[in-house]
């Protein structure tokens, strides 16, 4: 008997970007709930499931193997990207990790600015940061998903073309493909990230010296699109 776990909507929200049948990576694999799914299904026709760390890994190969997948999913121990280009991936996964850990393993794997590999990118934290760095290194935002597992997290996908794209602070703070389509769950994202956002405004309040110019700007754009979007 063979196991399979269904996963989140977080996690699945890779789906409508991945190239039907193609090969995946998934960076930062953990339990390997992803990969699992997308051969198990037959989204995907291989995958290679990376961890830096040994203790996600072994519980990715358990679950690699308790789903009947090993002939069809690799696993490699490494940093990042590190090595992983002789898989030859159609899309790489990069999920629940923080927007400056995503841009530093896309930065030191040069071979991804190839228009032929999808990047599919779920920042846990400073979305803008790797929006910045995805619009100014050449690479396209092609689409954005917004998923519901408790709260709301962002999907990014991008893939080279050679060309940078200016993108003010608004689009970087919230994709500029959600602010143009306004997809069913954006009010709630942009209403819950102004939530945090006076969270940390009010707890800056309380030391003197705190420099809150910058939360202060963001404050003032969600807002503003917030009105547009209840108006
Ligand atoms: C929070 S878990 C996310 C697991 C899964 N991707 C998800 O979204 O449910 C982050 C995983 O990334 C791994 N990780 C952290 N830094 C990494 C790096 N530089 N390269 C590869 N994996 C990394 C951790 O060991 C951990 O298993």
């Amino acid at each position: 008997m063979t196991t399979i776990i269904q996963p989140d909507a977080r996690l699945l929200s890779a789906v409508p970007f991945l190239k039907p049948g193609g090969r995946c990576v998934d960076v930062g694999t953990d339990h390997a709930y992803l990969p699992i799914y997308l051969v198990h299904r037959g989204i995907c026709s291989a995958a290679l499931a990376c961890d830096i760390n040994q203790g996600p890994l072994q519980s990715a190969r358990e679950h690699i193997a308790a789903a009947g997948l090993e002939g069809a999913i690799g696993t490699r121990l490494t940093d990042g990207l590190h090595g992983v280009e002789e898989f030859a991936p159609d899309d790489v996964m990069i999920f629940g990790m923080g927007g400056e850990l995503i841009v530093k393993i896309l930065d030191e794997a040069p071979w991804v600015r190839n228009p032929g590999i999808g990047l599919i990118l779920q920042p846990m934290s400073r979305a803008a940061i790797l929006r910045q760095y995805l619009v100014s290194h050449g690479f396209a935002i092609l689409g954005e998903g917004l998923s519901r597992s408790g709260k709301i997290y962002q999907t990014v996908h991008a893939v080279y073309c050679g060309k940078n794209t200016a993108y003010n602070e608004e689009e970087l703070l919230l994709g500029r493909w959600n602010i143009e389509t306004n997809p069913p769950l954006f009010a709630d994202f942009v209403r819950h990230e102004r939530t945090v956002l006076e969270k940390v405004l009010q707890g800056k309040a309380r030391s003197q010296t705190a420099d809150t110019a910058e939360e202060q700007r963001m404050l003032q754009v969600l807002t503003q699109r917030l009105e547009k979007l209840e108006s």
